[in-house]
């Protein structure tokens, strides 16, 4: 999961990571509210900063300064409702401004080819990073970050040694990416990324734009970490899916698809955009892997979920019987449309295969379900499904 900058902000502070105040604003009048909590009675300056999952905030003009409250709130007005890369800005951020003497880069980031972490680390940040890195990589330092030891002092000192800081201010930076490593660390993120780090004109180090990723593997060790979500941003059917514990992501098409095990799964979207081709151009509707143990619940909740899609016309259900075997499949189909009752309004193609095939066949043959057609392979069921989905 990605955060947005004030998060990472948040997480940055909690952790002692020296950071700028910072108050989000999703209107004009909360960013001159936020603007007046941060400048108090002094003059000086905020910067308005869109909120946006997307780099180049910058320079797409996401990023301004204001030199008083009434001003903060004009340059809201002009951020919110940007759309900056197909991202509409539905949130501003207003951060105390700094006085920058020195913009730096750093990121710590998994590598996963390597099985390490890997940390690049520049004394030229800013915003024009990206073309640093093509057209003069040696000016970014790359450094090998093993896992087991993280960011200890020897390897702080050799990331800024590498980056070539100012012996003047190494001590200060090297303290700073400690604690980003322990941001790293201890919120299990994949990605963490200071640009631009600076040197204030004061001489302190402050991490002025954040960007930090978390593992979602890793969210059965942080509560916290459910309230970083975007809702607003989720697929409602997507998120239905995901309080379900459902593994499933929705597409563009109109042939649901369910199937266990993601391998069979892909290669179900592949059989039924391919079948799609000879009725009217028919897409899969879906993604939906139900796993091994394919109960009826699990089942019930699955098709509830593709039958709610308004886009779907027909459902193609693939499963290959491994330990859990087609007749325990065949009985959550049945059992899954009686609990759904007259939810269920879409025609359903099944393919079984695997352990204990006949039997499932045999079960579903006895239900004798109205919706329900038996296909004898993954081809047949496919091209089925899709003329279904064109009638
Ligand atoms: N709080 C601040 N005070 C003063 N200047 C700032 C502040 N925040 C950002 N800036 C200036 O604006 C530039 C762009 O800001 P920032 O890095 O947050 O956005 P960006 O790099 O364009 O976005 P992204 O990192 O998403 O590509 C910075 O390089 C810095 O010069
Ligand atoms: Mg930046």
């Amino acid at each position: 999961m990605d955060l947005f900058e004030y998060q990472a902000r948040d997480i940055f502070e909690k952790h002692g990571v020296p950071v700028l105040g910072g108050i989000v604003a999703t209107t004009p009048d909360e960013a001159r509210a936020a603007a007046a909590t941060l400048l108090g009675d002094q003059p000086g300056v905020v910067v308005v900063k869109a909120q946006v999952k997307t780099g180049g905030r910058g320079k797409a003009g996401g990023v301004k300064l204001a030199r008083s409250v009434e001003e903060a709130g004009e340059k809201a007005a002009e951020i919110l409702g940007m759309d900056i890369k197909g991202h509409t800005v539905h949130r501003v951020m207003i951060a105390a401004g700094a006085r920058i003497a020195q913009e730096f880069y750093f990121s710590l980031l998994l590598d996963r080819a390597e099985r390490r972490y890997l940390a690049m680390c520049s004394v030229e940040g800013g915003m024009d990073i990206e073309q640093l890195a093509v057209e003069r990589p040696e000016a970014l330092a790359k450094v090998a970050v093993d896992p087991r030891t993280g960011i200890d002092q020897a390897k702080a000192d050799e990331i800024v040694a590498a980056a070539g800081f100012d012996a003047a201010i190494a001590g200060q930076v090297a303290d700073v990416l400690r604690t980003l490593w322990t941001v790293y660390r201890d919120e299990d993120a994949t990605l963490v990324e200071v640009n631009p780090l600076v040197l204030t004109e004061e001489g302190r180090i402050v991490a002025l734009d954040g960007k930090v990723s978390l593992d979602a593997n890793a969210d059965f060790r942080h509560d916290d970490h459910a309230a970083l979500e975007d809702a607003s941003a989720a697929d409602p059917l997507e998120a239905r899916a995901k309080e379900k514990d459902l593994n499933y992501v929705k597409l563009d098409g109109e042939v649901g698809i369910i199937g266990n095990g993601a391998g069979l799964v892909m290669s179900t979207l592949d059989v039924v955009a391919y079948a799609g081709e000879r009725h009217g151009g028919v897409k899969p509707a879906n993604f939906l892997d139900i796993g091994g143990g394919a109960s009826a619940e699990v089942m019930a909740a699955g098709l509830d979920i593709i039958l709610t899609d308004p886009q779907v016309k027909s459902v193609f259900v693939n499963v290959f019987g491994g330990i859990t075997a087609c007749d325990a499949v065949a009985n959550g189909i049945v059992a899954a449309l009686q609990i759904l009752g007259d939810e269920a309004s879409k025609p359903l193609v099944v393919r079984l295969d695997g352990n204990n095939v006949l039997e499932g066949r045999r079960i579903l043959a006895e239900a004798n379900h109205p919706l329900v057609t038996l296909a004898d392979t993954m081809d047949g069921g496919a091209d089925k499904a899709a003329e279904l989905a064109n009638a």
